[in-house]
């Protein structure tokens, strides 16, 4: 007798909500999740290019459109700003080529903001007294999310949505606004390339996280380092509120955290789409010749073995998050660096989730402060505070199998 039942199928249906979980081989109820195409292509514009209205917030309060007004595009590459190749027309592409376009005159920044072509950056440019002049600016989701493939040269090539950027200094760009205190300002210069704090601004507590990708998601239904939510939308409704300035509202009563901007819901409508779009980019394969495959395959036993990798990173996102989150004693990354309050106290769950392993050769550094600077460094400090005693073979086998992934 089959073990697939109409009732041996009743636990598997009511965790489907939770995880894909099928109930026997030969039934249909095994099915990976799936996306939707259509609405996938929706969000990819929004993800890239909707605001959400936070104009208000970037203009109105933080005054960015006067100070990205004085800043040519060299400086703005040097805080991480990202160009789109692909949006700027071949006549600019040969300006900046023949330096007739000089890429050190801020009245270039504003031709490329007009173009649309800075990654996560949307700007107004009107004639003021005849003078073309940056009126609005906000941003989108793809600021942080996004990179550039380099492809023209440092900074400036084909989008990668999903793609952290790494070298995006968020608090350095929020520091320039002449609307903050010196206290405020010395806490977003704290922050450094790569990272960002999302609840500084809620807590006014100051402890930077990774910014993280936000593709290999599908199937993973506990989003963010701490696993808040259960799908994507929750915490893009949270950034997209909180963080973003975009206009709607976002209430937790388990952190506290509850804020409305506006009364025009600008968000809302917009999650499913943008969920759809971030669940369709899968995490990106390593590049040819990136590591060796032979030593890859024995790194999977450690993986699987002496290195007790497996007990939490299992299932086919090499993590236990759809089942449990794991305390902070569990995890090796606390103490949190300068004596940063600990991550996971701030949150709603106050616990961490298993960070998905596809894709992570493309992402150092790692864990959520990242204190690991490279997978070698990911090693070294799970040997040491599990007190695994790998062997220096076993070591750098397992950095070949997380590279391979
Ligand atoms: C200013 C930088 C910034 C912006 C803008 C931003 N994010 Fe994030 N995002 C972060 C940081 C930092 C985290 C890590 C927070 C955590 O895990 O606690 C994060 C986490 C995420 C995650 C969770 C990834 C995971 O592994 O669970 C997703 C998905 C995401 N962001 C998507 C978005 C989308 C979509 C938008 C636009 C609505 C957006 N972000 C805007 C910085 C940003
Ligand atoms: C007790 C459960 C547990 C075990 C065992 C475990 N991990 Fe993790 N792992 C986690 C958690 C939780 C995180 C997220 C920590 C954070 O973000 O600070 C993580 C993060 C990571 C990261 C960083 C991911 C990123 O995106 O920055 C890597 C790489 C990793 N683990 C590899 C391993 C390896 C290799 C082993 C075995 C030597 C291992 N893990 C054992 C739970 C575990």
């Amino acid at each position: 007798m089959k073990s697939s039942t109409i009732l041996g199928c009743v636990p598997a249906l009511v965790l489907m909500s939770l995880a894909p979980v099928g109930c026997g081989s030969d039934d249909n109820s095994a099915k990976t999740p799936t996306v939707d195409p259509a609405l996938a292509a929706m969000g990819k514009d929004i993800f890239r290019f909707d605001t959400f209205g936070d104009e208000t917030f970037w203009t109105d309060t933080l005054h960015m459109n006067d100070v990205i007004a004085t800043v040519d595009p060299t400086k703005a590459l040097m805080v991480g700003l990202k160009v789109d190749a692909e949006a700027l027309p071949a006549a600019v592409v040969a300006g900046v080529m023949d330096k007739s376009i000089s890429l050190t005159d801020p009245k270039t920044t504003i031709a490329l903001l007009q173009l649309n072509a800075v990654v996560g950056v949307k700007g107004t440019v009107e004639k003021v007294n005849g003078v073309d002049t940056l009126t609005r600016v906000g941003i989108t989701c793809a600021l942080c999310h996004s990179t550039v493939d380099d492809s023209f040269t440092k900074g400036i090539g084909k989008r990668l949505d999903a793609f952290p950027n790494p070298d995006l200094n968020p608090g350095a760009i929020i520091a320039l606004s002449p609307a903050l205190t010196t206290a405020q300002k010395d806490v977003y210069n704290s922050w450094g390339p790569g990272k960002y704090d999302p609840r500084y601004n809620q807590d006014m507590k100051n402890g930077p996280t990774v910014i993280p990708p936000a593709y290999g998601l599908l199937g993973v239904n506990r989003i963010t380092v701490t696993g808040d939510g259960d799908k994507i939308e929750y915490w893009n409704r949270y950034v997209g509120v909180t963080q973003m300035g975009g206009h709607g509202n976002f209430n937790e009563p388990r952190t506290g955290v509850n804020v409305t901007n506006g009364t025009d819901d600008m968000i809302s409508s917009k999650l499913p789409a943008l969920q759809e779009y971030q669940l369709s980019i899968p995490a990106p394969a390593p590049p040819a010749n990136s590591f060796d495959a032979a030593a890859a395959d024995r790194g999977k036993m450690v993986f699987e073995g002496a290195g007790k990798c497996a007990t939490c990173h299992s299932g086919p996102n090499l993590t236990d998050a759809n089942s449990k989150l794991h305390d902070p004693s569990e995890v090796v990354s606390e103490p949190e660096p300068n004596d940063a309050p600990s991550y996971a106290s701030r949150t709603a769950t106050k616990k961490y989730r298993t960070a998905p392993l596809h894709g992570i050769w493309q992402h150092p550094p790692y864990f959520h402060n990242g204190t690991a600077a490279t997978l070698d460094a990911v090693v070294e400090t799970y040997d040491s505070r599990k007190s695994l005693g790998l062997t220096a073979d076993q070591k750098s086998d397992l950095v070949q199998y997380l590279k391979s992934l």
